[in-house]
C-alpha cells in the first residue's frame, strides 16, 4: 500500500504564495516511489495549482465544498466543479465539525458526492479533549466512521481514505499536547476493527492517516504504527523546509 503524505494548508498563503510554494516543492522533490504527496490549498488557488503541478509528484486535494453538484447555492462551491483539478478532498475536518458546525449528515452527503464525482474522500474524525476525558474516545470513533460512511457500499470503500486527527492534538487548538503513539495505535485498531465489522475483507486495505501536530522529529515514529498508513500535517506543511524532511522521513520509513 502507497504511504500518504497530505498537506492541510487550511486558510493559509494568497494565491500567489501557494503558487511560490508548489513551485519550491516541486523543484526540491526527489523521486518518492510508494508515497503519495497530496497538498490541499485555499480553493481559490486550486485552478492555478492544478495547471502548475506535476501530478506524478503533487496531487491535490480541495479542504471543503458542498455536497450538491450545480444549482441555486450561493457562495459554494461544489465537488463536480472541482473534477479535473484535485484528486482528493479532506471531509469533516474537527475544523468545519466545531466551527462551521458539520454534522454526521452533511458530512455523508460530501463523501457520496466525492465518490460521485471521482475524487477520493479523506474522512476526518477524531474525539475531543473532553470526549478523551470522559472515556468516550471509542464512541465517538464508531459515531463518526458510522455516520460519514452511511451511504458508501462494499464497493465504494475502497476508495476511500480515513484521517484519524485527536482534535486535542492538533497544534492549532489552546492546549494541543502530541498524541503518543500508544493512543492512536488503539484508537487506529478500534478503525480498523470497525470498517471491518462494517465491510468486512473490502475494507482491508483502507488507509488510516494520522493527523495532528506531525513534524519531521515525530514523523518517523508516528508512521510506524501498526495500520496507520500515513500523515495529515496542518502547520509544518506551511514551512517548505519541514515538509520536505517529513517526505524524507517516510521514504526512510518505507525502504
Ligand atoms: P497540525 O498538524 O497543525 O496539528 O494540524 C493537523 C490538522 O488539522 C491537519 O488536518
Amino acid at each position: 500500500m502507497k504511504t500518504y503524505i497530505v498537506g492541510n494548508w487550511k486558510m493559509n498563503f494568497t494565491v500567489g504564495e501557494s503558487s511560490i510554494y508548489l513551485h519550491k516543492l516541486l523543484k526540491r522533490l526527489t523521486s518518492a516511489r510508494g508515497l503519495e504527496i497530496v497538498v490541499a490549498p485555499s480553493s481559490i488557488a486550486l485552478p492555478t495549482l492544478a495547471l502548475q503541478t506535476d501530478r506524478h509528484k503533487i496531487r491535490l486535494s480541495a479542504q471543503n465544498f458542498y455536497h450538491r453538484d450545480f444549482g441555486a447555492f450561493t457562495g459554494e462551491v461544489s465537488i463536480a466543479q472541482l473534477k479535473g483539478t484535485v484528486d482528493y478532498a479532506i471531509i469533516g475536518h474537527s475544523e468545519r465539525r466545531y466551527i462551521f458546525n458539520e454534522s454526521d449528515k452533511d458530512i455523508k452527503l460530501k463523501v457520496a458526492a466525492a465518490l460521485r464525482n471521482g475524487i477520493t474522500p479523506i474522512l476526518c474524525i477524531g474525539e475531543t479533549d473532553n470526549e478523551k476525558t470522559f472515556g468516550e474516545t471509542a464512541d465517538v470513533i464508531r459515531d463518526q466512521l458510522l455516520g460519514g460512511l452511511a451511504d458508501v457500499s462494499k464497493e465504494d470503500i475502497k476508495k476511500v481514505i480515513i484521517a484519524y486527527e485527536p482534535v486535542w492534538a492538533i497544534s492549532s487548538v489552546k492546549g494541543a499536547r502530541l498524541a503518543p503513539p500508544d493512543d492512536i495505535a488503539t484508537s487506529v485498531d478500534l478503525i480498523r476493527q470497525e470498517l471491518k465489522a462494517l465491510y468486512g475483507k473490502e475494507a482491508e486495505d483502507v488507509p488510516v492517516l494520522y493527523g495532528g501536530s506531525v513534524n519531521p522529529s515525530n514523523a518517523g515514529a508516528y508512521l510506524t504504527i501498526p495500520g496507520v498508513n500515513g500523515l495529515l500535517i496542518g502547520g509544518t506543511s506551511l514551512i517548505a523546509d519541514q515538509f520536505l524532511d517529513i517526505i524524507e522521513v517516510a521514504k526512510r520509513v518505507r525502504s
